[in-house]
């Protein structure tokens, strides 16, 4: 079979969910991936910063391997021996008194929802039905109903109501419309990504995390940072909220948590939280497993032994400063943090980001556009400088074609 063969094939059977960019992967390694006719590409999505550590890192992959023959799922129906092992690395890993183990992004979003909502009544005193939820215009938490209905964007949304009730949007980056939000006595947590990273890697200004916690606590109010995107060394520290010393009440991490190997996720809290939800109150028959347990541990390993926060702090440097230098007028500007970046792309000709995304792709990198115009640069974080050098020098290469 043929990319096409492929590619149809998908068509027909698979729902029209997405627009993928055509090219059929079948092997990666490290920051690289490889089609069905054994074409090499650098990999700049790292399937939205899942892959952080890099395609099938070794040591993840033995944990896999070791662990799926021996026990991969019990359900929390009973104990297993690595559950425990498991909730006291990620909780020292980063430092909260106890976890809860979910697996898709979205599940772990829904968590810190349900557990804001049960501190709310328990903990606060907000009268039951009554609490909200402060999330921003233009974010992006997942696809399950109640996070769309925080959603703003038109495509998440659509045709999808009825919508659940209790979110107050305000706009990103701006804490007067939060200080202002936050005079409800009924509001129970500000849910907010460190950095905006689908809806095209918006940056908020510097202070503006620290200065929304300290609002948040002078109202008793959560501050619940979705760090499932910037999280895990993405933005050059283990969080993107230290970039600004804020540790959040809840602390919501998913993707690379398993360095892209299985779907594991987590909500991390203080007891005073936490133990609000009792047993039988919130579950998954697959969180906690085994399985993702031993991935989790192994992928946070790599990060730290591996010093990929570190790389990604001083390579994010290099490639913004050698994208700034790139002539194009295609490029509007360049923006990002650590290896999570953006290029806001000015269409030229009828080109738009989706033909530059082509043109890369036969050049021999892949990334994908963002709301049309802008195309999002986060490869996996064990890139070294040499590699960088020459994926940027692909990326020149593919502007050109435009020029
Ligand atoms: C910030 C953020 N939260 C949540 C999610 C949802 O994660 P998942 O796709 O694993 O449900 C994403 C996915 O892109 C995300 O970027």
């Amino acid at each position: 079979m043929k990319t096409q063969d492929y590619i149809n094939r998908e068509d027909k059977f698979g729902a029209h969910n997405y627009h993928p960019l055509p090219v059929v992967l079948e092997r990666g390694e490290g920051p690289f991936v490889w089609d069905v006719e054994g074409k090499r590409y650098y990999d700049f999505l790292s399937a939205y910063s899942a892959v952080n550590q890099g395609h099938c890192h070794p040591r993840i992959i033995k944990a896999l391997t070791d662990q799926a023959q021996k026990l991969t799922l019990t359900s929390r129906a009973f104990y297993n021996s690595v559950l425990g092992e498991y909730e006291e690395y990620i909780t020292k890993y980063f430092g909260y008194d106890k976890v809860l183990p979910m697996n898709s992004g979205a599940e772990a979003d829904e968590t810190a929802l349900k557990l804001t909502r049960k501190w709310a009544y328990k903990k606060k005193g907000i009268k039951d039905g009554n609490a909200k939820i402060i999330a921003c215009d233009g974010n992006f938490h997942g696809r399950t109903i109640s996070i769309i209905s925080m959603s703003t964007d038109p495509d998440a949304r659509n045709d999808y109501g009825p919508f659940t009730p209790g979110f107050i949007i305000i706009p990103y980056n701006d804490l007067n419309a939060l200080e202002e939000a936050l005079k409800d006595p009924d509001i129970a947590g500000f849910l907010v990504e460190p950095i905006q990273g689908e809806a095209g890697v918006f940056v908020p200004d510097e202070g503006y995390l620290k200065k929304a916690y300290d609002l948040c606590k002078k109202n008793n109010v959560l501050f619940i940072a979705d760090e499932v995107q910037t999280g895990i060394a993405r933005t050059g520290k283990l969080l993107a909220c230290d970039h600004e010393n804020v540790r959040p009440d809840i602390l919501i991490l998913g993707k690379a948590l398993s360095g892209g190997v299985l779907p594991v996720s987590a909500v991390l809290a203080d007891d005073e939280i936490m133990l609000t939800i009792k047993p039988g109150e919130h579950g998954s028959t697959f969180g906690g497993n085994p399985l993702a347990a031993k991935v989790a541990i192994a992928a946070l390993e790599v990060i730290r032994d591996e010093k990929l926060a570190e790389n990604a702090e001083r390579l994010g440097k290099i490639f913004r400063e050698e994208f700034s230098s790139i002539k194009s007028d295609m490029i509007e500007l360049v923006r990002g943090k650590g290896l999570l970046n953006a290029v806001v792309i000015r269409p030229k000709n009828g080109k738009e980001a989706w033909d530059v995304c082509l043109a890369m792709k036969e050049k021999g990198l892949i990334a994908k556009p963002t709301h049309g115009h802008i195309i999002r640069f986060a490869p996996p974080l064990v890139i070294n400088e040499q590699q960088l050098m020459e994926a940027i020098g692909i990326i020149k290469e593919a502007f050109k074609l435009f020029e």
